[in-house]
């Protein structure tokens, strides 16, 4: 008997018209996207039709499942590295926040963890770890997969791209999201995530879940039901997960762009400069991540055994030691300006009157940097890792002639002019008192239970 022949359209039309997909349908189409069976337009059709028509609990295991099993699953035990000290960490995505992930993965290696993250690059008016990462001269960010399993075993922790091994299908399907508007979508949101999650091997996860203008999800309740699905697919591959919701109503941190954020992130690992709300947010997952691995038995002790490694110097250490196994350069923490360029145009963008800020417009600040270079409107097209902004003042701080809401950095006067106009106009200051809220509002976690069921519990902070 032959085969019968994959029909891409089929599976659109499907879709398109709310009839349910099997897992072999959904298997077949993932395939296609990297056999090339899948074309582009048909990925932007199907991506719609789901953006649109949504996926049941069922079709979006089977998708997830498709998807990393597109490529190779990473056995640590090859190596000799088994048990719960395996976790990865992930964020569904805002302004300003890829950068957490550069700090929280060498200071919880530095504590005792494994932690394998297979990760993304910008989507939508958010920024992505890998654009980061690609800023740095020489980092490779698609190894061979022994080549990072090497690099975890040895330094504790590493940060790639989606490789032609591991999670192969994220890429095309990724790519065309990021420019065919059907970024938030809760199914192919957690496709993406949890595949190349379940790609790296890992035995636990810990993510942030952001709600607000600068996240995918508007509102807490839409980041929680977000979390719940991302967390039905670790519980039904046999995972523990836990979700924090995560406030992005303001810029996490005080950069945007590629070298800004590594800066930052430089300076916050040797302790140069911390924002407050970054280190809440750090402190939140890498506490989080120690408990679940089995390193300490209370969020608190976490809390503590985290900011020694910060302190002492550990965490920076481990980070230099990540980017130079990755073929980066091997005194990037002590010259960053060696490494990372900055743009020609450096300057204060002051608010029209002075006062307190009282809120920030993150999706217009981030197509603001988006415009500026640091987004894409084309897959395939370069980002400027020199342009963006830093300063960024955070709801509750004053601004006035000695206090701008942000510095850009631009390529341009004319550059420099759009994105001055436009964060002026996403940043309200008026008169104190203003409402803040603090960087995580909530918890979610699930774990298999002995019967392979979800049990999700909530927990507000
Ligand atoms: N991060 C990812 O890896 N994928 C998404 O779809 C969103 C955030």
């Amino acid at each position: 008997m032959t085969e019968p022949v994959f029909v891409p359209q089929e599976v659109i039309r499907k879709k398109r018209d709310r009839v349910p997909l099997s897992a072999a349908e959904l298997t077949d189409f993932v395939r296609g996207t990297v056999s090339g069976a899948v074309g582009p337009s048909q990925i932007g059709a199907f991506t719609m039709a789901v953006y649109l028509n949504g996926m049941s609990e069922d079709e979006r295991l089977a998708y997830t499942l498709a998807m990393r099993d597109s490529g190779r699953v990473i056995d640590w035990s090859e190596i000799g590295l088994s048990g719960p000290t395996i976790i990865d960490k992930h964020s569904s995505g805002g302004v300003g926040d890829e950068k957490v992930s550069l700090i929280v993965v060498p200071l919880v290696a530095a504590c005792g963890i494994h932690m394998p993250m297979i990760s993304a690059r910008g989507l939508g008016h958010t920024g992505g770890e890998i654009d980061l990462l690609d800023a740095i001269p020489g980092y490779d960010t698609t190894p061979s997969t022994e080549r990072f399993m090497q690099v975890v075993a040895e330094v504790g922790g590493a940060i790639i791209s989606p490789t032609p091994d591991l999670a192969p299908a994220d890429k095309p399907i990724f790519y065309i999201r990021d420019v065919a508007a059907t970024v938030e979508s809760i199914p192919l949101i957690t496709g993406s995530i949890m595949s190349k999650k379940l790609a790296a091997g890992i035995n636990g996860l810990v993510m942030t879940v952001p709600f607000g203008s600068g996240a995918f999800m508007p509102d807490v309740a839409r980041a929680e039901e977000l979390a719940a699905s991302l967390i039905g697919v670790a519980v039904g591959a046999g995972k523990p997960m836990v979700a924090l919701i995560s406030d992005l109503t303001e810029v996490l941190g005080d950069s945007i762009g590629s070298n800004n954020q590594l800066r930052e992130v430089i300076d916050f690992l040797t302790g140069r400069y911390r924002e407050p709300r970054l280190t809440e947010t750090v402190l939140a997952l890498a506490s989080e991540t120690l408990l679940m691995g089995g390193l300490t038995e209370t969020i608190e002790d976490g809390r503590r055994l985290a900011l020694a490694r910060l302190d002492d110097g550990a965490a920076a250490d481990r980070f230099a030691k990540m980017v130079a196994a990755l073929d980066g350069p091997a005194d990037l923490v002590d010259n960053p300006d060696r490494h990372l360029q900055r743009a020609q145009i450096i300057r204060p963008v002051f608010a029209d009157t002075p006062g307190t800020v009282a809120s920030q417009d993150c999706y217009a600040i981030g197509m603001a940097m988006l415009r500026l270079g640091c987004g894409r409107t084309d897959p395939d097209a370069d980002i400027d890792h020199a342009v963006g902004l830093t300063g960024m003042a955070s709801c509750g701080s004053t601004v006035g002639p000695d206090r701008p809401l942000c510095v850009v950095h631009a390529r341009s006067e004319a550059a420099f002019e759009a994105a001055a106009a436009d964060i002026r106009a996403a940043v309200v200051v008026r008169e104190p008192p203003v409402i803040t809220t603090p960087p995580i509002v909530g918890r979610l976690a699930g774990k298999p239970a002995a019967d392979a069921s979800a049990t999700v519990e909530r927990a507000a902070d």
